[in-house]
């Protein structure tokens, strides 16, 4: 679906100049490449507008300090950034500071996208500028006070920010590089799946080894090889940012998106890159923690509760079905230490995303009306603690909490959720 409308407004716009002329040979080059880049970035999956298919924003964000409004990207002169230079953007996109000297917030990706170079943003720019443009005004002040004093993003840069373009290692592959420069700029894979501190930014020392957000967690995406990559071959991390699944896990929520706008969208080549990278750069160091016994009273029940309500599709010894029931058993959402990811999809239920390569995929049923916060709690405690798996015990009041989070809101509601 996504595809083909890039298909598609590459062909009712990409080959034409905003101004409506035809595009030179070069400045076609420049706009195909500033379009990887905008796939690679995730634009879409977050200043997507009302309309469905242009960059022109106005989702509603949710971060611990509020909700943050996504701006209108595409060029208008009223509404949008039609009136910005090539060198605002590139100010924006790499220091998050907008004409005027509006600091903005690091829920855009700037921290990230820095790690880009100027050649970079002057190609987004040119295939922004290639889209049509639409009028859809976006109200920009949404945060409650004090969060709303944007001058307080200066001393936030200070501390949580450091800018300065990618440089390759050059005691590493292309290939490695390549993905490295993916990894920490466009793609910004960090801004979920590194832990934050107190004020949002990154947590020291924890890059990449796992993040909640907003009732979501994205795991550990070291090479360590309990609750990371490292037992994934580059294989199979290719296939799950490809087509969204693979017999170990299905990208749900926020990952989902992710993997409907973004990665799905990437040449193979790059996610090969990608899975390099994430697979050399080392491994968290996270200490494995003693299962729970089987004799637990909590365990016991979970078993009960277990066979009665889970096997039936993944199977009495966790191993799921492959390609449509995921394994439980060594699956790494389940053996994070947060257990927010198992909570929500026993309470909400879940759906992987359909991709081109995978267009149907099987659902996992809600199940909060069947259970109470003990019993989610001690299934939870017992997909965690057996077949071999071993993390921290569950209990009713996080059963509770993410209850009263995800009630009422609609399965596939992430964190873009609502207008
Ligand atoms: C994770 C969500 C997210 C992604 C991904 C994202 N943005 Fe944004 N962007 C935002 C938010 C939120 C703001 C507004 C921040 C604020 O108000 O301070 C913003 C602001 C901007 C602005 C400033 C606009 C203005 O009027 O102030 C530009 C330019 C921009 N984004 C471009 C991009 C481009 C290009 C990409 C893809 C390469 C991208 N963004 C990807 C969330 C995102
Ligand atoms: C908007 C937030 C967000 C961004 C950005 C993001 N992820 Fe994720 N990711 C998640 C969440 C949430 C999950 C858990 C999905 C689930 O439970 O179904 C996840 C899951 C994954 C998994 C599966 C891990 C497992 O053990 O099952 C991989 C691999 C992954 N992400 C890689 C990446 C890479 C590589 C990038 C950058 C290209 C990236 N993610 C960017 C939120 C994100
Ligand atoms: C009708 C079949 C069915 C039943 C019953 C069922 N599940 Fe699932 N489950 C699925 C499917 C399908 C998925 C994959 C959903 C997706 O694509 O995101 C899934 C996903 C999961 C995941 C996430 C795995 C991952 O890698 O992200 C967990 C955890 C889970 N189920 C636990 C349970 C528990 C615990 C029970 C019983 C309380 C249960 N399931 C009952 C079909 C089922």
């Amino acid at each position: 679906m996504r595809k083909s409308f890039f298909a598609a407004t590459m062909l009712a716009t990409g080959l034409f100049a905003a101004t409506g002329a035809r595009a030179e040979p070069d400045n076609f080059t420049e706009v195909e490449r500033g379009r990887q880049l905008s796939v690679a970035g995730d634009c879409m999956g977050c200043h997507i507008g009302p309309d469905g298919k242009s960059l022109s924003g106005g989702h509603m964000l949710e971060t611990p300090f509020g909700n943050i409004s996504v701006p209108n990207i595409t060029p208008d002169n009223e509404t949008g950034i039609g009136r910005w230079s090539a060198a605002d953007f590139d100010k924006a996109m790499r220091q998050g500071i907008a004409p005027g000297g509006m600091h903005l917030y690091p829920a855009f990706p700037y921290t990230a996208f820095a790690k880009m170079s100027r050649q970079d943003t002057d190609a987004i720019y040119a295939y922004l500028r290639a889209q049509d443009a639409v009028r859809n005004p976006v109200n920009r002040d949404t945060l409650p006070f004090p969060f709303n004093i944007r001058m307080a993003m200066i001393g936030w840069n200070m501390l949580n920010f450091t800018p300065g373009e990618f440089k390759p290692d050059p005691n590493k592959s292309a290939e490695y590089n390549r993905g490295a420069f993916l990894v920490e700029g466009p793609a910004h894979c960090g801004l979920c799946h590194t832990p934050r501190n107190f004020m949002g930014g990154d947590k020291s020392g924890a890059h990449l080894e796992g993040g909640d957000l907003q009732g979501w967690f994205a795991p550990d995406i070291t090479a360590n090889n309990r609750v990371g990559l490292g037992s994934w071959s580059i294989a199979e991390i290719v296939e799950y940012l490809k087509t969204g699944s693979n017999d170990r896990s299905a990208a749900s929520g926020p990952m989902a998106e992710v993997v409907q706008y973004s990665t799905s969208q990437m040449p193979e080549a790059d996610l090969r890159a990608i899975a390099t990278y994430l697979k050399e750069r080392g491994a968290s160091n996270a200490p494995a923690p003693q299962p729970v016994a089987a004799t637990d009273d909590r365990m016991k029940r979970g078993a009960a509760i277990y066979d009665d309500t889970c096997a039936a599709c993944h199977a009495g010894n966790g191993q799921g079905a492959p390609g449509i029931f995921p394994r439980l058993a060594n699956n790494q959402n389940i053996l994070q230490a947060d257990p927010t990811a198992i909570l929500r999809v026993v309470l909400q239920g879940a759906q992987a995303v359909g991709t081109d390569a995978k267009p149907t995929t099987p659902a996992m049923p809600s199940l909060g009306w069947r259970l109470n916060d003990q019993q989610v709690a001690d299934v939870a405690t017992y997909i965690r603690n057996s077949w071999g798996n071993a993390a921290p015990a569950v209990t009713a009041d996080q059963a509770k909490a993410m209850r009263e989070r995800t009630d009422g809101v609609a399965m596939f509601e992430g964190i873009r959720g609502g207008h």
